[in-house]
């Protein structure tokens, strides 16, 4: 007996309302962008939404949400000198491990994986910034990942100038607990990336304006708009993507 036909039985009419909606083959949602942008924020916007239509979601983060992410994420803000390449390869056995343990499941059962950051921030970052071969990143993500595109990728794009100024105000950048699996584990002495001068942020933004040129899976957002602004346009495009996929247009109007 499946866990959800036990629930049914367990809780009947009442456990049938309990059950989240699935979405055939899952559906995954990447967020993207330079540092102080506020993907993470909206990432977990989207993620609290989607929850409260019922839908059965999950929200991760690269690097992080399985351990080896997060020795990835302590080990990339202390280093400084690795290699673009060995930069690369952590990222990408992180996000191997992630697939494995966590998003792959996920999609497999019908669920929306709401993702700070995934391959395209190795492009944008180990890449277009730091000089690494895109081909070859290119190569090793779709290794690490099996291939997986993602079927929406959020774009927060903001000029570095303004972005580096909201994060230099920020007092505890990578506190608290974004969620399940999710702790920050870093701190503010370890801030490498955030760190490097505005040229390399200029080279990101540039990167994934690119990038986002090739594709129409990307959703690019214009970061210096009010929050709410910024969240109801990707709820948009969200609803629209998982209406596509027969979940009824009522839900959302809760
Ligand atoms: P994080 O605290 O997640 O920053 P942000 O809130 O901006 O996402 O730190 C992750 C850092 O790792 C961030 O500077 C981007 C960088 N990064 C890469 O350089 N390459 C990658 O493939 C990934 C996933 C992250």
């Amino acid at each position: 007996m499946t866990a959800q036909s036990q629930e049914e039985m367990d809780f009947g009419a009442e456990g049938e309302r309990m059950q989240k909606r699935t979405v055939g083959g899952g559906l995954l949602i990447t967020f993207e962008g330079g540092e102080g942008v506020g993907k993470s924020t909206q990432a977990e916007r989207l993620f609290n939404k989607l929850q409260t239509f019922g839908i059965d979601a999950i929200h991760a983060q690269e690097p992080g949400s399985s351990d080896l992410g997060n020795n990835v994420r302590r080990w990339i803000k202390r280093a400084n000198s690795s290699s673009p390449l060995a930069e690369t390869l952590l990222f990408e056995a992180a996000r191997a491990q992630l697939m494995f343990e966590t998003i792959r499941p996920a999609l497999d059962a019908g669920k929306v994986v709401v993702l700070d950051r995934y391959t395209d921030s190795t492009l944008a970052y180990q890449g277009y910034a730091r000089g690494g071969d895109l081909q070859t990143i290119g190569q090793l993500n779709n290794i690490a990942t099996a291939g997986l595109t993602p079927h929406l990728t959020v774009l927060l794009d903001l000029d570095p100038k303004v972005s580096l100024a909201r994060v230099s105000n920020k007092p505890d950048l990578f506190g608290g607990d974004t969620g399940p699996g999710n702790t920050r584990v870093d701190d503010e002495s370890q801030r490498r990336f955030e760190e490097q001068p505005l040229k390399f942020h200029q080279n990101i933004r540039n990167g994934y304006l690119e990038l986002s040129k090739r594709d129409p899976r990307w959703c690019v957002i214009k970061a210096d708009q009010a929050g709410h602004r910024i969240a109801d346009a990707i709820l948009k495009r969200v609803r629209r993507l998982l209406i596509e996929r027969e979940i009824p247009e009522s839900i959302f109007k809760s």
